[in-house]
């Protein structure tokens, strides 16, 4: 079976998608579009295929069987609705880029349509799809940690990007929180405090409290003024009888016993070196499981997951407008 594919938005990471298709023999790039046309018709000579500044213009000319959305916008994640709802509209899944979008009724709009359509609907999530993630996943399935207690994630790179007050939350922490969700479950209360770094305009650091729905407590720490030299992610799971510590995604996981001292360290579990592979490890699980054919509500890192994200950043920031501990309404729809 191949799989004929589309890309929309191809900028840095539109064409990491593409490649990433291309070099999958079960997948044909069958059309790019670009609102630039330079960038479309440069595209379309990288992959051999029809190129499109019109999403609707491509939707009504090529054959296409599963679609990436790689637009960026405000907040990064603004454009993403316009060429997501068309491409749902016309029946043909979509792998979307993170934030699923910056407008809480937007990102419900595309969750929603997806579902009353029956379509597959998954969002770039990458930073969960590494052997190490899986690999500790098992052994919290398996009940190696006990009862889950604590959840603490860091993640931090320098970005000066000052393009909107909220930025930093919105498009850096759906990751973070992804991770969190992936391992501990669906969030209900949230409070938050930011923090302007030194000399800019918007809240480019900020420590969220989480409390998730089966009583695991959680933190998270960003900033857009920090890492720089290395160590973009690390991530502690504290349970009763164990925990394990994931640091760059993929690079390490140590497991530490509560009751003994037999450490176990992983290094670079499944040959996945670095965070950059996660794109290819995401992309290949949604080729797979459009192949495999599961329904759409077993999509890993689906539309879902990011607009459940997506509401607990927006939780943080109705905490800190508010100062009041925030409930997250509307998780399980
Ligand atoms: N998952 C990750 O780890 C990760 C890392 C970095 C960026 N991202 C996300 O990837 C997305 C893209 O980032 P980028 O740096 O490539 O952005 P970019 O701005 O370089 O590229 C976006 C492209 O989309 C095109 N575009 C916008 N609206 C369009 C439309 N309606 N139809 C056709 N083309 C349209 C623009 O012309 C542009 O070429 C962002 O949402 C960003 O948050 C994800």
């Amino acid at each position: 079976m191949t799989l004929r594919v589309a890309v929309v938005g191809l900028g840095g990471i539109g064409t990491r998608h593409a490649d990433i298709y291309a070099a999958d023999e079960r997948c044909e790039v069958v059309a790019v579009c670009d609102a630039f046309v330079e960038k479309a018709d440069a595209a379309s000579q990288r992959y051999g295929c029809s190129a499109f500044t019109s999403v609707d213009e491509m939707i009504s000319s090529v054959e296409i069987d599963i679609a990436s959305v790689c637009t960026a916008g405000v907040e990064n994640g603004g454009d993403h609705y316009e060429p997501t709802m068309a491409l749902l509209n016309a029946g043909i899944p979509v792998l979307g880029e993170k934030p699923i979008s910056n407008e809480i009724p937007k990102a419900r709009e595309m969750v929603a349509l997806a579902k009353e359509k029956g379509l597959r609907y998954g969002i770039n999530l990458n930073h969960r799809f590494t052997p190490a993630a899986l690999r500790a996943k098992e052994w919290i399935d398996d009940g190696r940690l006990g009862e889950l207690n604590i959840v603490n994630m860091t993640m931090w790179i320098n970005n000066p990007n000052e393009s909107s007050q909220y930025f930093h939350m919105r498009a850096l922490h759906p990751h973070s929180i992804d991770v969190m969700r992936y391992f501990c479950g669906d969030v209900k209360k949230v409070q938050a405090f930011f923090k302007k770094g030194e000399g800019r305009k918007i809240w480019s650091n900020v420590q969220v409290n989480m409390q998730f729905e089966n009583g695991v407590i959680g933190h998270l720490t960003g900033s857009y003024d920090a890492g720089g030299s290395y160590g973009l992610e690390r991530l502690e799971v504290v349970g009763s009888e164990a925990r394990f510590v994931l640091l760059e995604a993929c690079e390490h996981l140590e497991f530490y016993p509560r009751r003994s001292q037999q450490v176990e360290t992983y290094a670079y579990l499944g040959d996945m070196m670095s965070f950059g592979e996660t794109f290819e490890s995401r992309i290949t699980r949604w080729i797979d499981q459009n192949i495999e054919g599961p329904g759409p509500d077993e999509i890993d890192g689906s539309g879902e997951d990011a607009l459940k994200a997506q509401l607990i950043i927006e939780a943080a920031i109705e905490s800190w407008e508010s100062g009041q501990v925030v409930d997250i309404e509307g998780t399980s729809q």
